[in-house]
């Protein structure tokens, strides 16, 4: 199975890329992430100053990670002096290197990266909603690099095709999307007290939560200016995540809090699953999805739902979840078609499949 994707003149063996955070710290983790097989390798976000993180910094549960980390706590003079030459030993695939955050970032960071990247990805996440100053940014990388890069949304970022819109005029190639959720929080009621947070309280939350927030950030990127690449990551925790976010427009895809939940052994099983679910599905291809135009078949009248007997274990759960009332169950479930609005939850709560819409 082909999973290859080219964009921007970058050739990744398969779709999958780390997203910046603290599994790409260092030369050992970049490393890590070469031999789990990632297409392309991506850094921490590096920047000109110190972090000041607060501890504990991370909070993983089963659907979400929370987070207070900054940038990476490492110097730019560590990454260009230590961390980039010693990976660049071994490299075999392309670096996206991670920088952050404002114009005159840009006008340091940039100059001295650029012999070890072959892309850039440029973290707007603490320069504001202004698209202005956005604007500046791009402009400065551009005038100091020909590599191609891509700018981060972050989800507070009100108009996602505006921003699309204003970096492609301002000569970047594309956009990673998206960046943690924020600002939110975590609360301890025992303790009374914020135990994740920074001092003003918050955190941001990334992983599965996110991950439909993720897609519809990407396909309405994607939508509104079809040339430029977008990289899609939020949520992502299996094969068939990335298969979504290459149809809802990504090119390729990263992953954080799936590893964090689940362990960093994902990029490999990730990687391995995937030539099993595109067969599955009846794709040829890496690029065969990514070329598949999504359809939306909206509809405004559907069927009253009906009962597949033989599957019922009568469990009860759509009667309960039912919110127009119009589940009962005696002997059998059944439907009432003057209160029944067709939302289609029961369909997707039953556990056993037994009600249809067909
Ligand atoms: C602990 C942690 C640290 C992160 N650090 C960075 C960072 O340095 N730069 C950045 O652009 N994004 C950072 N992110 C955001 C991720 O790269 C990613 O955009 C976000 O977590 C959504 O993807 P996920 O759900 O796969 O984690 C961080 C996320 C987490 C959880």
């Amino acid at each position: 199975m082909n999973l290859k994707t080219t964009f921007d003149g970058l050739v990744l063996e398969n779709p999958l890329m780390p997203a910046s955070g603290p599994l790409v710290g260092d030369t050992e983790k970049l490393l890590f992430m070469k031999n789990a097989g990632c297409g392309a390798v991506v850094t921490k976000t590096i920047s000109t100053k110190e972090p000041h993180i607060p501890k504990p910094c991370i909070y993983g549960d089963k659907q979400y990670v929370m987070n207070s980390e900054l940038w990476s706590e490492h110097s730019i003079e560590k990454w260009i002096e230590e961390f980039l030459p010693e990976y660049q030993k071994e490299k075999d695939r392309p670096l996206i290197i991670s920088v952050g955050y404002s114009k005159d970032d840009m006008e340091i960071l940039i100059p001295l990266l650029d012999p070890f990247a072959d892309a850039f990805e440029v973290s707007t996440h603490y320069v504001g909603t202004d698209l202005s100053v956005i604007a500046e940014t791009v402009k400065m990388i551009r005038s100091h690099t020909k590599k191609p890069f891509y700018m981060k949304i972050s989800p507070h970022i009100p108009n996602p095709a505006e921003f699309a819109r204003m970096i492609k005029e301002n000569g970047a190639n594309g956009i990673v999307a998206i960046n943690s959720l924020g600002p939110t929080m975590k609360i301890d009621i025992e303790t009374r007290s914020i135990l994740y947070g920074n001092e003003s309280g918050f955190v941001w939350t990334s992983g599965p939560v996110i991950k439909n927030l993720a897609l519809a950030t990407v396909y309405a990127i994607k939508k509104a200016e079809p040339t430029l690449t977008v990289i899609g990551v939020g949520g992502i925790q299996s094969a068939d995540d990335v298969i979504e976010f290459l149809l809802a427009g990504a090119s390729g895809v990263q992953m954080l809090s799936g590893a964090l939940i689940k362990g960093k052994q994902l990029y490999a099983k990730i990687i391995s699953d995937l030539p099993k679910r595109l067969e599955a599905y009846g794709f040829a291809s890496i690029e065969e999805v990514i070329n598949t135009s999504l359809s939306n078949n909206v509809k405004y009248k559907a069927n009253v739902p009906s009962l597949i007997e033989d599957k019922c274990i009568k469990c009860n759960i759509c009667v309960h979840v039912c919110p127009y009332f119009a589940i009962t169950m005696e002997d059998k479930i059944s439907f009432d078609p003057n209160k029944c609005f067709e939302c289609g939850l029961c369909v997707t709560k039953c556990p056993t499949d037994a009600i249809t819409m067909a």
